[in-house]
Protein backbone atom coordinates (compact mmCIF):
# COMPACT_ATOMS: atom_id res chain seq x y z
CA UNK A 1 0.00 0.00 0.00
CA UNK A 2 1.36 3.30 -1.27
CA UNK A 3 0.42 5.81 1.48
CA UNK A 4 0.28 9.76 -0.49
CA UNK A 5 2.49 11.84 0.18
CA UNK A 6 2.60 15.87 -0.11
CA UNK A 7 5.46 17.36 0.19
CA UNK A 8 6.65 20.68 0.63
CA UNK A 9 9.93 22.23 -0.93
CA UNK A 10 10.69 25.51 0.75
CA UNK A 11 14.00 26.44 -1.42
CA UNK A 12 15.53 29.52 -0.35
CA UNK A 13 12.70 30.50 1.78
CA UNK A 14 11.39 31.49 5.33
CA UNK A 15 13.60 32.35 8.07
CA UNK A 16 13.35 30.86 12.07
CA UNK A 17 10.51 33.14 12.42
CA UNK A 18 8.94 33.15 9.32
CA UNK A 19 8.85 29.03 9.95
CA UNK A 20 7.48 29.21 13.29
CA UNK A 21 4.91 31.23 12.40
CA UNK A 22 4.09 29.03 8.80
CA UNK A 23 4.18 25.86 11.20
CA UNK A 24 1.50 27.58 13.60
CA UNK A 25 -0.84 28.26 10.98
CA UNK A 26 -0.63 25.11 9.16
CA UNK A 27 -1.27 22.93 12.06
CA UNK A 28 -4.34 24.55 12.95
CA UNK A 29 -5.30 24.51 9.18
CA UNK A 30 -4.81 20.59 9.82
CA UNK A 31 -6.23 20.12 12.73
CA UNK A 32 -9.31 18.43 11.67
CA UNK A 33 -6.93 16.26 10.12
CA UNK A 34 -4.57 15.68 13.22
CA UNK A 35 -7.63 15.17 15.25
CA UNK A 36 -8.78 12.26 12.92
CA UNK A 37 -5.13 10.41 13.63
CA UNK A 38 -5.43 8.77 10.47
CA UNK A 39 -1.56 9.81 9.25
CA UNK A 40 -3.02 9.85 5.90
CA UNK A 41 -1.68 11.68 3.09
CA UNK A 42 1.83 11.53 5.21
CA UNK A 43 2.70 15.37 5.19
CA UNK A 44 6.43 16.13 4.75
CA UNK A 45 8.26 19.58 5.06
CA UNK A 46 11.58 20.15 3.79
CA UNK A 47 12.76 23.92 4.81
CA UNK A 48 16.29 25.50 4.37
CA UNK A 49 18.41 23.84 6.86
CA UNK A 50 18.66 26.83 9.09
CA UNK A 51 15.05 26.25 9.97
CA UNK A 52 14.94 22.60 10.66
CA UNK A 53 15.21 22.72 14.04
CA UNK A 54 12.45 24.80 14.77
CA UNK A 55 10.25 23.27 12.27
CA UNK A 56 11.23 19.63 14.08
CA UNK A 57 10.58 20.64 17.59
CA UNK A 58 7.07 22.73 16.44
CA UNK A 59 6.00 19.12 14.91
CA UNK A 60 7.61 16.95 17.07
CA UNK A 61 4.51 14.67 18.62
CA UNK A 62 2.66 15.36 14.88
CA UNK A 63 2.33 13.20 11.87
CA UNK A 64 4.40 15.96 10.41
CA UNK A 65 7.78 15.08 8.75
CA UNK A 66 10.55 17.08 8.43
CA UNK A 67 13.28 17.12 5.76
CA UNK A 68 16.13 18.63 3.90
CA UNK A 69 16.64 19.77 0.68
CA UNK A 70 19.71 18.39 -0.02
CA UNK A 71 23.19 16.67 1.71
CA UNK A 72 26.23 15.54 1.05
CA UNK A 73 27.18 11.67 0.76
CA UNK A 74 30.28 11.58 3.38
CA UNK A 75 29.71 10.94 7.04
CA UNK A 76 32.02 14.06 8.16
CA UNK A 77 35.59 15.81 7.22
CA UNK A 78 37.01 18.33 5.46
CA UNK A 79 34.12 19.07 3.63
CA UNK A 80 33.59 23.13 3.72
CA UNK A 81 29.88 24.20 3.60
CA UNK A 82 28.35 20.58 3.38
CA UNK A 83 25.95 18.80 5.93
CA UNK A 84 25.77 15.36 6.23
CA UNK A 85 23.17 12.84 6.75
CA UNK A 86 23.96 12.40 10.31
CA UNK A 87 23.50 15.68 10.98
CA UNK A 88 20.41 15.77 9.16
CA UNK A 89 19.04 12.64 11.46
CA UNK A 90 20.43 14.27 14.44
CA UNK A 91 17.57 17.13 13.95
CA UNK A 92 15.40 14.80 13.16
CA UNK A 93 15.05 14.72 9.50
CA UNK A 94 13.40 11.18 8.11
CA UNK A 95 13.50 12.70 4.32
CA UNK A 96 16.12 14.40 2.08
CA UNK A 97 15.89 15.48 -1.52
CA UNK A 98 18.47 14.59 -3.81
CA UNK A 99 19.32 15.97 -7.46
CA UNK A 100 16.54 18.37 -7.77
CA UNK A 101 16.50 20.60 -10.84
CA UNK A 102 17.75 23.74 -9.46
CA UNK A 103 20.73 22.30 -7.87
CA UNK A 104 21.47 19.85 -11.18
CA UNK A 105 21.07 23.13 -13.53
CA UNK A 106 22.10 25.81 -11.50
CA UNK A 107 24.77 24.59 -8.66
CA UNK A 108 25.93 21.89 -11.74
CA UNK A 109 24.87 18.53 -9.78
CA UNK A 110 25.77 15.58 -11.91
CA UNK A 111 24.42 11.94 -11.39
CA UNK A 112 27.54 10.81 -9.98
CA UNK A 113 27.21 12.66 -7.01
CA UNK A 114 23.06 12.42 -6.70
CA UNK A 115 23.71 8.36 -7.14
CA UNK A 116 26.18 8.96 -3.78
CA UNK A 117 23.72 11.13 -2.03
CA UNK A 118 20.78 8.37 -2.20
CA UNK A 119 23.27 5.80 -1.47
CA UNK A 120 24.23 8.03 1.89
CA UNK A 121 21.25 9.35 2.52
CA UNK A 122 20.17 5.26 2.91
CA UNK A 123 22.75 4.69 5.35
CA UNK A 124 21.94 7.01 7.44
CA UNK A 125 18.01 6.10 7.55
CA UNK A 126 17.19 9.01 5.96
CA UNK A 127 14.38 8.35 2.90
CA UNK A 128 15.56 10.66 -0.25
CA UNK A 129 13.00 11.86 -2.75
CA UNK A 130 14.77 11.68 -5.87
CA UNK A 131 13.98 14.06 -8.57
CA UNK A 132 14.14 13.82 -12.00
CA UNK A 133 13.06 15.26 -14.81
CA UNK A 134 13.64 16.50 -18.95
CA UNK A 135 13.82 19.74 -19.88
CA UNK A 136 11.71 21.45 -22.23
CA UNK A 137 14.51 21.05 -25.14
CA UNK A 138 14.33 17.14 -24.33
CA UNK A 139 11.15 16.82 -24.21
CA UNK A 140 10.49 18.97 -27.75
CA UNK A 141 13.13 16.46 -28.99
CA UNK A 142 11.37 13.67 -28.04
CA UNK A 143 13.49 12.53 -25.13
CA UNK A 144 11.66 12.58 -22.34
CA UNK A 145 10.56 9.06 -21.15
CA UNK A 146 14.72 7.96 -21.87
CA UNK A 147 15.71 10.91 -20.43
CA UNK A 148 13.57 10.47 -17.08
CA UNK A 149 14.69 6.17 -17.41
CA UNK A 150 18.62 7.12 -17.13
CA UNK A 151 18.12 9.88 -14.26
CA UNK A 152 16.19 7.05 -12.60
CA UNK A 153 18.84 4.32 -14.00
CA UNK A 154 21.82 6.40 -12.33
CA UNK A 155 20.41 7.83 -9.24
CA UNK A 156 18.93 3.95 -7.93
CA UNK A 157 22.35 2.40 -9.36
CA UNK A 158 23.70 1.53 -5.45
CA UNK A 159 20.47 1.05 -4.46
CA UNK A 160 18.92 -2.57 -3.93
CA UNK A 161 15.92 -4.11 -4.44
CA UNK A 162 14.96 -4.66 -0.55
CA UNK A 163 15.44 -0.73 -0.20
CA UNK A 164 12.85 0.39 -3.23
CA UNK A 165 9.88 1.32 -0.54
CA UNK A 166 12.07 3.82 1.26
CA UNK A 167 12.68 5.76 -1.90
CA UNK A 168 10.55 8.51 -3.47
CA UNK A 169 11.06 9.73 -7.21
CA UNK A 170 9.61 12.81 -7.47
CA UNK A 171 9.03 13.57 -11.05
CA UNK A 172 9.89 16.95 -12.33
CA UNK A 173 9.83 18.45 -15.95
CA UNK A 174 12.45 21.19 -15.27
CA UNK A 175 9.79 23.51 -17.97
CA UNK A 176 7.15 22.80 -15.28
CA UNK A 177 8.65 23.83 -11.89
CA UNK A 178 8.23 27.65 -11.36
CA UNK A 179 6.51 28.33 -13.95
CA UNK A 180 2.90 27.67 -13.61
CA UNK A 181 2.65 25.72 -16.40
CA UNK A 182 2.10 22.32 -14.97
CA UNK A 183 2.42 19.03 -17.21
CA UNK A 184 -0.73 17.66 -18.45
CA UNK A 185 -1.78 14.50 -16.14
CA UNK A 186 -1.29 12.39 -18.95
CA UNK A 187 1.99 13.26 -20.05
CA UNK A 188 3.18 12.76 -15.99
CA UNK A 189 1.57 9.16 -15.88
CA UNK A 190 3.34 8.00 -18.95
CA UNK A 191 6.69 9.08 -17.78
CA UNK A 192 5.89 7.61 -14.87
CA UNK A 193 5.30 4.49 -16.05
CA UNK A 194 8.56 4.80 -17.57
CA UNK A 195 10.49 5.46 -14.48
CA UNK A 196 8.66 2.09 -13.00
CA UNK A 197 9.22 -0.08 -15.81
CA UNK A 198 12.73 1.23 -15.24
CA UNK A 199 12.73 0.44 -11.93
CA UNK A 200 10.91 -3.09 -11.97
CA UNK A 201 14.06 -3.58 -15.39
CA UNK A 202 16.52 -2.99 -12.48
CA UNK A 203 15.27 -5.21 -9.23
CA UNK A 204 12.68 -7.27 -10.98
CA UNK A 205 8.83 -7.59 -12.14
CA UNK A 206 6.63 -6.02 -9.81
CA UNK A 207 9.33 -4.07 -7.35
CA UNK A 208 8.35 -0.93 -8.31
CA UNK A 209 4.80 -1.54 -7.37
CA UNK A 210 6.29 -0.26 -3.72
CA UNK A 211 8.14 2.69 -5.10
CA UNK A 212 6.40 6.38 -4.60
CA UNK A 213 6.25 8.41 -7.37
CA UNK A 214 5.32 11.79 -6.69
CA UNK A 215 4.70 14.62 -9.66
CA UNK A 216 6.25 17.87 -9.18
CA UNK A 217 6.12 21.33 -10.97
CA UNK A 218 3.87 24.15 -10.51
CA UNK A 219 1.20 22.27 -8.50
CA UNK A 220 -1.49 24.25 -6.76
CA UNK A 221 -5.00 23.82 -4.85
CA UNK A 222 -6.46 24.16 -8.37
CA UNK A 223 -4.84 21.27 -10.17
CA UNK A 224 -3.26 18.78 -7.60
CA UNK A 225 -6.77 16.86 -8.45
CA UNK A 226 -6.07 15.66 -11.71
CA UNK A 227 -2.70 14.44 -10.46
CA UNK A 228 -3.94 12.84 -7.97
CA UNK A 229 -6.98 11.09 -9.62
CA UNK A 230 -4.34 9.19 -11.57
CA UNK A 231 -3.19 5.99 -9.42
CA UNK A 232 0.03 5.81 -10.53
CA UNK A 233 0.94 9.24 -9.28
CA UNK A 234 1.44 9.04 -5.38
CA UNK A 235 1.61 12.28 -4.08
CA UNK A 236 2.83 15.82 -5.19
CA UNK A 237 6.24 17.52 -4.28
CA UNK A 238 5.35 21.63 -4.11
CA UNK A 239 7.17 24.63 -3.93
CA UNK A 240 5.87 27.78 -4.59
CA UNK A 241 2.39 26.67 -3.30
CA UNK A 242 3.92 25.21 -0.14
CA UNK A 243 5.18 28.58 1.03
CA UNK A 244 1.19 29.32 2.29
CA UNK A 245 0.29 27.78 5.59
CA UNK A 246 -3.50 28.26 4.21
CA UNK A 247 -2.39 26.82 0.42
CA UNK A 248 -0.13 24.14 1.80
CA UNK A 249 -3.34 22.81 3.82
CA UNK A 250 -5.76 23.05 0.65
CA UNK A 251 -3.15 20.92 -1.15
CA UNK A 252 -3.10 18.13 1.76
CA UNK A 253 -7.02 18.02 2.01
CA UNK A 254 -7.19 18.18 -1.92
CA UNK A 255 -4.99 14.80 -1.86
CA UNK A 256 -7.04 13.36 1.09
CA UNK A 257 -10.44 13.94 -0.91
CA UNK A 258 -8.76 12.64 -4.32
CA UNK A 259 -7.34 9.67 -2.78
CA UNK A 260 -9.31 8.65 0.56
CA UNK A 261 -7.46 6.43 2.92
CA UNK A 262 -9.01 2.78 2.13
CA UNK A 263 -10.96 1.63 5.32
CA UNK A 264 -9.13 -1.71 5.21
CA UNK A 265 -6.33 -0.28 6.81
P1 LIG B 1 6.97 24.71 -7.98
O1 LIG B 1 8.31 23.93 -7.58
O2 LIG B 1 5.82 24.01 -7.29
O3 LIG B 1 7.16 26.11 -7.48
O4 LIG B 1 6.82 24.62 -9.46
C1 LIG B 1 8.33 22.54 -7.47
C2 LIG B 1 9.71 22.07 -7.07
O5 LIG B 1 10.70 22.66 -7.52
O6 LIG B 1 9.86 21.10 -6.31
Amino acid sequence: MRIPLIAANWKMNKTVGETLSFAGSFLSEIQSLLDAETHWPEILICPPFTSIPALSSIVASRPVSVGAQDVYWQAKGAFTGEVSPLMLRDLGCTYVIVGHSERRHIIGEGGDLIRKKVRAALDAGLKPVLCVGETLEEREQGDALKVNAEMTKEGLSDVSAAEIPLVVIAYEPVWAIGTGKEARPDDAVEVIREIRGTIDGMFGEGVSADARVLYGGSVKPGNIRSFMLREEIDGALVGGASLDPVEFAKLTFEVLKARPKPSAI
